[in-house]
């Protein structure tokens, strides 16, 4: 692990909570990774308390409602896209950033519904995706030794060392903007969507080259007809059928953040995060002993296991354990990101085990962050062969396992970014610095995103249509 485990700033946890019980503050004072210390405890103990006493963004029942439909999920009926940015940025809450992201989403699991038949969960990583693991806790720039950015959530991207401190009032910053964005989204969804399935919304002339271009417009055609027949027969249709229908997810990260928004709510038993419906635990957080498991096993989200190198079997299974000790179906999503490399060896054995314990999981393959690398002037790409060929085999060793692989993890934007090569328009790595935006890892754009759909769609057929 290249960052060691830090003590947190302790915060105060009311007197009535015994020693031993779990709370929202209980992983305080276990060693805690990747979370640098604030510089003022009083300053972070009042941010969080003006965090603890602000609304929830989102509500329990939709919380039980997704993890409902992800439980059809674990039992072979449905499948999970989540998706969206690397890390979201303060400044990147904005109109057509929002548009385009639920456009994308939208046109994917259309695509997959209409090629699977089978109902689609949608998850973004929006609307709190704010904090990000490092591998290393410092970088120098211009000979100057400071923090590493860590997503806005924490500190600025502004490289200089005062500006990289962890600022505490970042936590409120990051829940105005979360509302804003998921404000704008519930709107779009209930209004907007009818618009943003029209026709002239598919932009499919990038394909025109691909060797499936032809299947692509025959589906994208089929589609558009099935909906504007539901238009003719029941106008309302869609906007009755897909309301909001957009969950969000962040990694809980920040626990601070976390655990300021995690709260009792009447005649439900236990606590819920209220500023996501869904959460992660990253790879680089998910020591059985540390503050983020212990954090996670007491909340009653659905809650995304990253499961990659390095893994121990052994570990994986005990962590499975402990987040989810009563077996609820619906609560896991593994989120394997073995890298195109690793997977074959890794995938079977991991499989047969959870199956052996009986843990109803859903199996999500996250294809991205296994397969970054940088190019020789040291920008951070992936290839997009790499990223379908992790899902292929992915794919093909759930299949060979009689396991369900029922979900796609992915770093995309709607926005037309160069920052993965490869795909139908055949992206360079001389073409990344056209428009390369992300700070933090590189994503999948428009048309790759779209692209992404078509292959997933075909795998999923090959694996388990009819
Ligand atoms: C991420 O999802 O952005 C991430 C950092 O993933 P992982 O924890 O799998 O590396
Ligand atoms: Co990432």
């Amino acid at each position: 692990m290249s960052s060691d485990s830090k003590t947190a700033n302790i915060l105060n946890i009311p007197s009535s909570v015994k020693s031993n019980e779990w709370h929202p503050l209980s992983w305080n004072s276990k060693p805690v990774q990747q979370l640098p210390p604030y510089p003022s405890t009083d300053d972070l103990q009042s941010a969080y308390n003006q965090l603890k006493g602000l609304p929830p963004l989102i509500t329990s029942w939709e919380i039980d409602a997704l993890k409902n439909k992800l439980a059809d999920v674990s039992d072979g009926k449905g499948f999970l896209l989540q998706g969206g940015d690397c890390a979201e940025t303060f400044e990147g809450c904005k109109a057509p950033k929002i548009v385009n992201m639920l456009k994308v989403m939208l046109q994917m699991s259309f695509i997959l519904v209409h090629e699977m038949g089978t109902p689609v969960v949608r998850v973004g990583r929006i609307a709190g995706q704010f904090a990000k693991p490092r591998s290393k806790d410092f970088e120098e720039v211009d000979g100057v030794k400071m923090m590493n950015y860590r997503g806005d959530l924490i500190n600025s991207y502004e490289p200089n060392v005062e500006a990289r401190l962890p600022d505490p009032a970042r936590m409120l910053e990051a829940y105005n903007k979360s509302g804003l964005t998921l404000n704008f989204l519930r709107a779009l969804s209930d209004e907007g969507f009818a618009d943003l399935q029209h026709p002239e919304q598919w932009e499919l002339d990038f394909m025109k080259n691909n060797e499936y271009y032809k299947d692509y417009e025959a589906m994208v055609n089929s589609i558009n007809k099935s909906i504007n027949f539901m238009e003719t027969i029941t106008p309302n249709a869609f906007n009755t059928l897909h309301k909001v229908d957009v969950y969000t997810s962040h990694e809980a990260l920040n626990l601070y953040y976390d655990s300021a928004q995690t709260r009792q709510v009447p005649r439900k038993p236990g606590w819920f995060n209220l500023s996501g419906h869904m959460v992660w635990l990253g790879n680089r957080t998910k020591q059985l002993e540390g503050a983020h498991v212990e954090y996670l096993k007491g909340i009653q989200n659905p809650i995304g296991i990253k499961v990659g190198p390095p893994f121990d079997l052994d570990d994986t299974l005990r962590l499975i354990e402990k987040i989810n000790p009563t077996h609820e179906a619906g609560k896991i999503v593994l989120i394997t990101r073995m890298g195109v490399e690793d997977v074959e060896r890794i995938m079977p054995d991991f499989i047969r085990a959870v199956k052996k314990e009986g843990h109803p999981v859903v199996w999500s393959c996250d294809p991205m962050h296994g397969n970054t690398f940088s190019t020789k002037s040291s920008v951070k790409t992936r290839r997009f062969d790499d990223i379908i060929q992790e899902i292929r085999t992915t794919f093909a060793i759930h299949r060979a396992e009689g396991s369900y692989l029922g979900g796609v993890h992915l770093e995309m934007t709607g926005d037309n970014v160069t920052e993965c090569v490869g795909g139908a328009n055949g992206l360079n790595e001389d073409g990344l610095n056209t428009n390369y935006e992300t700070y933090c890892d590189p994503r999948l754009n428009y048309e790759q995103s779209l692209e992404m759909a078509f292959l997933v769609a075909k795998e999923w057929n090959e694996s388990y249509g009819k």
